[in-house]
């Protein structure tokens, strides 16, 4: 099983970028954090800081991986165009915050992503995104039985 992870805008500074909110591991290294937690799924990563490139894999990914985990970064907030890219494509997609979205600003309280995706995990830190390959893995042996 083959499960892709997409990182939007920003979140290649992490590990510099707000430590006290994103923690101190930079993108490389929680993306082999990720890998190593899980032996049988297997994941490739992503990142991009822009829009049309998250759009594009997006669509790479119909028919190609069994889930999606994806963090949007501030796209969370107002991008249709990916909403709309996750929308089209017949492959799950959960979304993931490392801070908790819901304690912050105003403005990060909205997704305009989160309508069209299986489920969102947000403040766990980096394990997040464990959970929601963790969760996306669970649902495509459910499926298979
Ligand atoms: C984020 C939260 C977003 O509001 C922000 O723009 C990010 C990171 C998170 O992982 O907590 O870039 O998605």
């Amino acid at each position: 099983m083959k499960i892709l992870v997409i990182n939007g805008p920003n979140l290649n500074l992490l590990g510099q970028r707000k430590p006290d909110l994103y923690g101190h591991k930079n993108l490389q290294e929680i993306n082999t954090f990720i890998n190593d937690y899980f032996k049988r799924v297997k994941l490739e990563f992503f990142q991009s800081n822009h829009e049309g490139a998250i759009v594009d894999k997006l669509h790479e990914a119909d028919g190609n991986f069994a889930g999606v985990v994806i963090n949007p970064g501030a796209f969370t907030h107002y991008s249709y165009a990916i909403r709309d890219a996750i929308e089209a494509i017949s492959v799950p997609v959960a979304e993931v915050h490392i801070s908790n979205v819901h304690n912050r600003e105003d403005f990060r309280k909205t997704s305009v992503v989160s309508e069209v995706c299986q489920g969102t995990v947000s403040g766990f830190g980096v394990y997040g995104y464990i959970m929601a390959v963790q969760a996306l893995a669970h649902r495509v042996k459910r499926d298979a039985k």
